[in-house]
């Protein structure tokens, strides 16, 4: 017991020739030898390579620097040098009224997306008198451990049987449409956040924060719209003038976030990153663990949403599916999300 806290004690300095050091001056050691036998030497030895598994790994065995209280945190920052140079922990996720001001060349990308763009700072001064306006996710630190369910709209779900699964996550994130109500064996009936645009937007219920994918300066004045005036009725399509929400859990993502994902997350493939794919990320920014459903095609390589017998396209033009795909692969790999490719 006594050699397995010296061990620690020497791994915590990262070196490997010191442990041998350590163990090779304790057999020398008469008092020690008398203390160690042979087999608690071999098991040392042995135990070795775990140990450094540990120093360097992901479990923040050893390290004081925990950034997470679950087993495996995503921000851990040592086990990925793929993820690291991917992820920015200081990005701005969510607009507010002193982040809101653009950084010159994320505001002609974003502009470039839309058709006729509005007055952006006129727009952004109307929100915060409206929605809260302060800074959101703050909190992580060694003592939270947050789950999170991200689910997409997969065919994939159909009798999975994952509903309490899904709701078991302390956030449970939905994209789009994707309804509860009829579906909840299969995925779940908790929505703590659903991620939308005008153009995809439907009543939630008062425990769920509407988080708007702005594409276009029109999608933030719709959202105004439809909490005030209610007279946006129309963006490309005709968008509901006005949804159930409370608008006291409304947040609005961050231009320079879903650029941040089309840089470094999507590399520049597409227009603009897809929102199951700009939710997964957000989730990986919010939380500890990120566990994902509801994404990707069928066993036998059908797309389609749950709730819908059409057929979805994977490579759309405007996302890149393809890319997106290898990424979460690549995410998955790497240990930072939790897969469940359901049952069908
Ligand atoms: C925008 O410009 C800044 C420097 O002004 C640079 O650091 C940043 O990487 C640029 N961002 C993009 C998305 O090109
Ligand atoms: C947007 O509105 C602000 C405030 O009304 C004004 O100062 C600015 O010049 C306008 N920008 C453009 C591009 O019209
Ligand atoms: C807005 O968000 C930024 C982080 O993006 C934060 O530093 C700032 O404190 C927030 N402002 C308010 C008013 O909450
Ligand atoms: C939220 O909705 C539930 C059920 O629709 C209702 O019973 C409850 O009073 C509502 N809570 C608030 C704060 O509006
Ligand atoms: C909606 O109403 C506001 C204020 O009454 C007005 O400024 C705006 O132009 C109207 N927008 C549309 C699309 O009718
Ligand atoms: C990711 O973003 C950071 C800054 O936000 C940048 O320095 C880095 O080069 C980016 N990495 C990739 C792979 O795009
Ligand atoms: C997405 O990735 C999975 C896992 O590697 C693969 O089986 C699937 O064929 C990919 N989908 C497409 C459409 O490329």
């Amino acid at each position: 017991m006594i050699s397995i806290i010296i061990l620690f004690e020497v791994t915590k300095t990262s070196n490997i020739t010191d442990v041998k050091m350590v163990v090779l001056r304790l057999k020398h050691q008469r008092y020690m030898t008398a203390l160690l036998s042979s087999t608690t030497i071999l098991l040392l030895l042995y135990f070795q390579n775990s140990l450094l598994v540990f120093t360097y790994g992901s479990y923040g065995f050893i390290s004081k620097e925990v950034p997470c209280e679950c087993s495996i945190c995503v921000t851990d920052r040592e086990n990925s040098n793929w993820f690291s140079e991917r992820y920015d922990p200081n990005i701005p996720l969510l607009l507010n009224s002193t982040n809101s001001v653009l950084r010159s060349n994320v505001s002609r990308w974003w502009k470039e997306l839309q058709l006729n763009a509005g007055n952006y700072t006129e727009v952004v001064d109307q929100l915060f008198p409206l929605f809260p306006d302060k800074e959101h996710y703050s909190d992580t630190g060694p003592d939270r451990c947050r789950t999170c369910a991200v689910v997409g709209n997969s065919g994939n779900l159909l009798g999975s049987k994952y509903g309490p699964l899904i709701d078991f996550h302390d956030f449970v994130i939905r994209i789009n449409k994707g309804p509860t109500e009829g579906y909840e064996k299969d995925v779940g009936s908790k929505t703590t956040h659903r991620i939308v645009y005008p153009e995809s937007a439907i009543d939630l219920d008062n425990s769920t924060h509407l988080v708007l994918l702005p594409v276009k300066i029109l999608d933030i004045q719709w959202l105004i719209s439809a909490f005030t005036t209610k007279n946006i009725t129309q963006t490309y399509i005709d968008v509901p003038s006005t949804i159930k929400a409370d608008k006291d859990k409304v947040m609005i993502l961050h231009p320079e976030f879903i650029r941040y994902v089309y840089d470094n997350w999507t590399e520049g493939h597409g227009r603009y990153p897809s929102t199951g794919f700009l939710t997964l990320i957000f989730a990986l920014h919010i939380c500890d663990e990120v566990s994902v459903f509801g994404f990707g095609a069928t066993s036998d390589g059908i797309w389609h949403h749950y709730f819908e017998k059409t057929l979805t396209s994977f490579e759309s033009g405007i996302h890149a599916g393809k890319f997106e795909n290898e990424t979460i692969n690549r995410l998955q790999q790497e240990n930072k999300i939790l897969m469940h490719k359901g049952w069908t």
